[in-house]
């Protein structure tokens, strides 16, 4: 019953379109007409015909999705249009607040606007050229993005091409979430092979997206909801409202529900309504988005110097649930911090099971007056550590026992019986002892969370025992662990042994390895720097290439030194233009007086970020980062060569209004890739950036010949 060559690609065309269509029905449609076994049966003959015609696969097979070798790391990749954020708000008030924001803005006009869930997953973009699936990237600063083209492929809601007639390009933007049921599957799976479980849906996703091997996301039960647009052509678009329909017939998902509104009343009660169905979604959502229809009058809105005037975040207010509090535990934080923990009976809440609350400080067990043995109300809100909101004392036993804390502490800390202090700047007791096991766990488990420096498999357990093994004693001991060592370490007790084992040993050695090579943001965060998040070590590595830049820095010095003078009356202009020219500082206009600044942090970051290196920690951390061969470095380009940069020698000229950048942005933009942008067009200039509303300028490049680029264009060559 052997077959050529021709009647197999001909039944191979077959069962891939028959396998499309399921996939569609069963996906999109949420239809199927097969069974599963059906299913799996016109698959698995896919698969032994393709392994008996491996010259007959193609790239967009649905046996492809979960193709693609593992990955080294992830490629950078630059958005067509930036992927912009959106200010949350929990108050209704600021909702009314900002359609009459709008009304004003636009007078006499009526705006009507689009209410749509706020999915809680993760961020993508996805570019399909001519139908086809090109790209797929996170969201990244906005700009620039991780390639995760491979991992988005295995989605089987993600169709490789579009279907009917597709534009020309369409770059979509949206949410891949992992469904509830499939995030209680995976922890339960992790549980049963000692790894440590997700938070929550949206970091199982999150965690999901960011696997170098494809083959392990496509065990991951993903989905994505899209719900815009970035750049966009061959079909024209004019309100927000055609996308949905427009994306669904291109086989898209989309959101099931969305709402029109047209005064503060009908948004209002969108959002209610949402909010009493969205607990019926496969997906978690967190609130709703609101979003003007018409691009036209978006277009005229504009921005803020961070998101759109156009659209609003409203975030539901967390879920709360009751529950019996158990014991009260103390905890030692990574700064020494003694923090009490209630023990609770798990309960579901806002997507994932709790056991654990921060009960904050003594006071705070006074003041709710909190006692073992009480039922109590927690809340969570998103990212948020599970807090208890009060006690329901209509409930409370009869033996509640209230809990002493200074009686249970007995001025030592609970794990190294060191003496503590009461801090007087906080209302907490600290363990001075900075060789604390606790501590040292923190900072360790800090140090190697996500986000971090990803070395995911060093979190919770291992990170305790490495530390009470006597194999860590600071963070970047883990730099000098050998995976023979790691093997061996004992989680469980002598009498009950549970070796870390080989394998998991190779992928901790793996990820350690990895480490080294993270960019300087990564790193900044992960030294755990008071007063430095995320955000602000992103700051800082855009300004300095290195960690030894960023502990001498000349610009951080330059904030202290400018503020000092300001404040001692002092004349400030010459550090003020050297910090702008620098372009770590803009001219303020509400800064009160001539020359005042803004800069891109402030002064209370910049002494900390300073101090933090001068001490003899912050020392060590430079000698021992210089001795294991770890100079992390910034993403940013200008350590290359300028002429070896991709416009080295490419003059632009700017005229008109771009859609979403300033020309200063759009200049930056030019120079980081060493070209030059000028004042006026001559044969010299090689391209004329223009906007809306383009000048003489415009007209000059046309008669000379010198080729014109729009936004997107632009974008697409950089
Ligand atoms: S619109 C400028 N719509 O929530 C428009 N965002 O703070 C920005 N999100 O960054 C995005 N559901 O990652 C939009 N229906 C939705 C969304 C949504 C979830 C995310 C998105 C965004 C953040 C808003």
């Amino acid at each position: 019953m052997g077959m050529d060559e021709k009647q197999a690609a001909k039944r191979l065309e077959e069962l891939r379109d028959e396998i499309r269509k399921h996939d569609r029905l069963y996906y999109d449609e949420a239809a199927p007409i097969i069974s599963d076994r059906e299913y799996d049966r016109l698959y698995k003959e896919l698969v032994a015909l393709e392994t008996q015609f491996p010259d007959l696969v193609t790239p967009d097979s649905p046996t492809q999705r979960v193709g693609g070798k593992p990955l080294k790391a992830f490629e950078q990749v630059s958005h067509l249009i930036p992927m912009l954020s959106l200010d949350n708000t929990y108050s209704e008030e600021e909702v009314k607040n900002f359609y009459t924001r709008i009304q004003r803005l636009l007078p006499n006009e009526n705006i009507p606007v689009v209410i749509e869930p706020k999915v809680d997953g993760v961020a993508v973009s996805l570019v399909y050229e001519n139908g086809r699936l090109r790209q797929a990237a996170t969201r990244g600063d906005g700009n620039v993005g991780d390639n995760i083209t491979q991992n988005i492929r295995t989605i089987r809601s993600v169709p490789e091409r579009l279907r009917g007639a597709a534009p020309k390009l369409l770059e979509v933007r949206g949410e891949v979430y992992m469904d509830r049921k499939g995030f209680e599957e995976l922890n339960e799976e992790r549980k049963k092979e000692g790894l440590p479980q997700f938070a929550n849906p949206r970091n199982a996703a999150a965690g999901s997206l960011k696997q170098l091997d494809p083959a392990i996301v496509a065990k991951r039960p993903l989905g994505i909801v899209l719900y815009g647009t970035g750049a966009i052509e061959g079909v024209d678009v004019d309100l927000h409202s055609e996308i949905f329909p427009l994306l669904k017939k291109l086989g898209l998902p989309v959101t099931e529900r969305w709402w029109v509104a047209n005064s503060v009343e009908e948004i209002l009660d969108a959002i209610h309504e949402l909010d009493c169905i969205r607990h019926k979604f496969v997906y978690q959502t967190d609130g709703a988005v609101v979003k003007v229809n018409s691009f036209a009058q978006r277009e005229r809105l504009g921005f803020t110097a961070k998101s759109p005037r156009w659209a609003i975040a409203y975030k539901y207010a967390a879920e709360r649930v009751e529950t019996r509090l158990k014991n009260i535990v103390i905890q030692v934080g990574r700064t020494g911090i003694l923090t009490p923990v209630a023990v609770l009976e798990p309960v579901f809440v806002s997507g994932s099971t709790v056991g654990r609350a921060t009960l904050h400080n003594e006071d705070e067990i006074k003041r709710k007056d909190i006692r073992i043995g009480d039922t109590v109300v927690i809340e969570k809100a998103g990212e948020v550590i599970p807090a208890v909101v009060e006690v329901v004392k209509s409930k409370r036993p009869r033996d509640a026992k209230p809990f002493d804390f200074a009686a249970h502490v007995h001025g030592k800390c609970p794990v190294c019986g060191s003496p503590i202090q009461r801090d007087p700047q906080f209302v907490a007791w600290r363990c001075e002892n900075l060789q604390c096991p606790a501590q040292t766990t923190r900072r360790v488990e800090f140090f190697a969370a996500r986000g971090a420096l990803d070395i995911e498999t060093v979190g919770g357990i291992v990170a305790d025992k490495l530390v009470e093994r006597g194999l860590v004693r600071e963070p970047l001991d883990l730099f000098e662990l050998k995976t023979e060592q790691l093997a061996k370490l004992n989680l469980g007790t002598e009498e009950a042994p549970r070796l870390f084992g080989e394998k998991n040993a190779t992928k901790a050695t793996n990820a350690i390895g990895r480490a080294r090579t993270l960019p300087l943001s990564r790193w900044l965060f992960a030294l755990a720097i008071p007063d430095v998040g995320k955000t602000t070590a992103m700051e800082l590595a855009r300004f300095h290439n290195t960690i030894d830049h960023v502990a001498h820095s000349e610009l951080l010095r330059g904030v202290l030194e400018y503020h000092e003078k300001r404040e001692g009356g002092e004349s400030s202009n010459e550090i003020a233009e050297r910090l702008i020219k620098a372009g770590f500082a803009k001219p303020s206009k509400s800064k009160m007086g001539k020359g005042g600044i803004v800069t891109e942090v402030g002064p209370v970051v910049a002494q900390s970020v300073l101090d933090f290196f001068a001490s003899t920690g912050g020392k060590r951390i430079l000698r021992r980062l210089n001795q294991l061969g770890i100079h992390p470095k910034s993403e940013k380009v200008s350590a290359k060569k300028a002429a070896e940069l991709p416009m080295a020698g490419k003059t632009f000229v700017l005229t008109g209004t771009l859609p979403s950048m300033t020309r200063e942005e759009a200049t930056e933009k030019i120079e980081a890739l060493g070209g030059r942008v000028t004042g006026s067009v001559s044969k010299k200039t090689d391209y004329v950036l223009a906007g809306s509303e383009p000048g003489s300028k415009f007209d000059r490049a046309k008669e000379l010949g010198i080729r014109v680029l729009d936004e997107a264009a632009f974008r697409k060559m950089l």
